[in-house]
């Protein structure tokens, strides 16, 4: 792997949980599809700042959550002392214990050799136990990634080799889990249009936060300067009555262990 292809284990998470509040609050359908039940051991795999784990908790479930941001991981046991957060790698976590469940909201896309994911994810699990997963889908935010695009490339710069974010269709997540011993007993795909909540500059902190990998190796001149670009390009479209929309397209499964 190369360092530009490594998921970014950096983040600022004081700033992830002032402005994208958001990530966990539509993680809360996927918990329904979880139905966590009490006594249930499952992981919350890139648990963020926790707030999702700490659902499950209250559900009655023994949960531990793992990211591989420490800062996250931090963040997660200020916010939850009483809960279990250990840093972690989706590509290669082994726990002590095989789980009932393994949960995971808004990760999935940033790990680009998903089968070494679904690998780990299948010894974690039970038999009969099941992973259940929502992240950015086929065609997420197409028209923000085709904005960077065009815009690194007036500046020579090439995107496609920054790119850290990893959006299949179903048959190709399907497949993959079929191929290592799960049935696939839900998939959908499904747009999601996300508002973003700081209104004119909604969108220059969206990248800052997600796009980041886009942005090595620019001065902090040259990046403000391409994310005034991509604004005045996306602008006519995705902002309305003084917000920003990202176009977000989601994957949603559910995989039984067989
Ligand atoms: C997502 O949640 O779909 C997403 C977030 C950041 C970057 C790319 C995708």
């Amino acid at each position: 792997m190369n360092n530009l292809a490594k998921p970014n284990n950096n983040w600022d998470a004081a700033l992830y949980e002032d402005k994208h509040a958001f990530v966990w609050q539509y993680g809360e359908d996927l918990l329904q599809l979880l139905n966590p039940k009490p006594g249930e051991q499952i992981l919350d795999l890139g648990c963020g700042t926790g707030q999702l784990t700490e659902k499950i908790a209250l559900a009655g479930a023994e949960v531990i959550g793992i990211d591989y941001a420490p800062t996250m991981i931090e963040k997660a046991r200020q916010n939850y002392p009483h809960l279990r957060f250990d840093v972690g790698d989706a590509r290669n976590f082994q726990l002590e214990q095989p789980l009932d469940a393994v949960f995971s909201n808004a990760t999935l896309h940033w790990v680009k050799e998903a089968d070494a994911a679904i690998a780990s994810v299948h010894q974690a699990l039970k038999s009969g136990g099941r992973f259940v997963a929502e992240f950015g889908g086929k065609g997420n935010v197409q028209a923000i990634a085709q904005a960077l695009y065009t815009t690194l490339k007036t500046l020579n710069i090439p995107a496609p080799v920054m790119n850290p974010w990893y959006f299949p269709s179903i048959g190709e997540y399907a497949t993959l889990l079929e191929q290592q011993g799960f049935d696939v007993v839900y998939a959908i795909l499904f747009n999601r249009p996300t508002p973003l909540v700081d209104k004119e500059t909604g969108l220059a902190n969206w990248l800052e936060m997600f796009a980041s990998a886009f942005f090595i190796g620019m001065s902090s001149q040259q990046q403000i300067q391409v994310i005034r670009m991509i604004e005045e390009y996306l602008r006519p479209t995705f902002y309305q009555d003084g917000t920003w929309t990202a176009d977000y397209r989601r994957i949603r499964i559910v995989a039984i262990k067989l």
